[in-house]
């Protein structure tokens, strides 16, 4: 059965960071038996309807993780409604995504470090610009997070 809880993760290409943050939360959801819904959506139209980068495949891959078949989307104003939960990467996600919402959804939008103990108000570099390895350290500062919301999430069931 589904929770009545359900995860927006939001990053600007929605072809790197929110995609592994999607995938990273299915895979540590579904090992805690945990049925959270979860998306992941872009606050820019550049990469929609196309597969992830293939260095996030590459990397989500190295974790037994296929993401190949996901496609990008834009964040559209139902998103505010829907889900009770928008996770962005960056500082300038969360004042992207605070400027777009419906003044009665802002509290649902938060950083996704902010859920880890040692971490806070740190954000998620865009790995974009950088090489495979940067994509490796992402996924790890993602995972690292993914489970500290998880644990948040399992408190609150
Ligand atoms: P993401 O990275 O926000 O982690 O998906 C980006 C990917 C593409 C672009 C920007 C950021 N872009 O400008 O195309």
């Amino acid at each position: 059965m589904h929770s009545s809880f359900s995860v927006l993760f939001v990053c600007l290409g929605n072809i790197c960071r929110s995609p592994m943050a999607e995938a990273a939360f299915i895979a540590e959801t579904h090992k805690r038996k945990l049925n959270i819904l979860i998306d992941s959506a872009g606050l820019g139209g550049w990469h929609v309807n196309e597969p992830p980068d293939i260095r996030t495949i590459k990397e989500v891959a190295r974790h037994n993780i296929d993401i190949h078949h996901y496609l990008g989307r834009q964040i559209q104003p139902d998103d505010f409604l829907n889900f009770t939960h928008i996770i962005g990467m960056d500082h300038k996600n969360i004042s992207q995504l605070k400027k777009l919402s419906p003044p009665q959804s802002e509290h649902k939008i938060s950083l996704l470090m902010d859920y880890t103990p040692n971490h806070k108000r740190q954000a998620v570099a865009d790995p974009y610009y950088g090489d495979q390895s940067d994509f490796e350290a992402t996924w790890n500062q993602i995972y690292l997070g993914i489970t500290c919301l998880v644990d948040y999430f399992e408190k609150k069931l």
